[in-house]
């Protein structure tokens, strides 16, 4: 899971984000789906790029403020930790990594609009510490029923329904993409 920030004239714009993977090595690409519905896809339409942040669980309540209300009514930005990153891209303090990507394709995915991005700055996250996926709110043998119970209803309360958390899991191996932004940030 990520969560994808950006910034216009029109002020900051964040969402939490599951259909996102990195698509190509070389050249770097990585793909961010936002749906046509949100408040964050209305303000990237004006916007050349996007920040993608990894969120460690113990931060989970800044996914939930990401994921679970939206900019139309609520700044979500007033209510978390931020500062300005690269090309004035909000960056969020708790995040356990994140990248700056320049948009440099717009791919229309049927209620979410594919954004090709070019990673050009970041910090890849640093130790072994586990990262948001949806897979915390799948149900798997290695939960007891009672956490399962619990994860059922969190994931209620963040409008994923019980199918969307068992179809995916979100690889956070950012291994080559570590790699290049250790070599672009340099430049930056
Ligand atoms: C588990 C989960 C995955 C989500 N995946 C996406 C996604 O890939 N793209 C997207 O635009 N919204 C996704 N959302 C929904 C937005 O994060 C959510 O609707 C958010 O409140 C929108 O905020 P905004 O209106 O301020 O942009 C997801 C929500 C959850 C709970």
């Amino acid at each position: 899971m990520y969560v994808v920030t950006t910034r216009t004239e029109a002020g900051p714009a964040g969402c939490l984000v599951g259909f996102a993977s990195e698509v190509s090595i070389h050249p770097p690409r990585f793909l961010a789906g936002l749906s046509i519905r949100n408040h964050t896809f209305r303000v990237a339409q004006h916007a050349s790029y996007l920040a993608v942040h990894v969120v460690a669980r113990r931060h989970l309540s800044l996914v939930e403020l990401f994921g679970g209300c939206t900019g139309d009514r609520v700044n979500k930005f007033d209510l978390c930790a931020w500062h300005e990153g690269p090309y004035d891209m909000p960056i969020l303090d708790d995040a356990a990594g994140w990248f700056v990507g320049r948009i440099h394709r717009r791919l229309a995915l049927g209620d979410h609009v594919g954004h090709l991005l070019e990673p050009i700055a970041g910090q890849s996250p640093r130790g072994d510490e586990p990262l948001v996926s949806l897979r915390m709110y799948g149900i798997s043998g290695r939960v007891t029923r009672r956490e399962a119970h619990s994860r059922r209803v969190d994931a209620r309360n963040l409008g994923v329904s019980e199918n969307r958390g068992a179809f995916s899991e979100t690889v956070q191996d950012w291994h080559s993409l570590g790699m290049h932004l250790r070599r672009v940030s340099a430049a930056v």
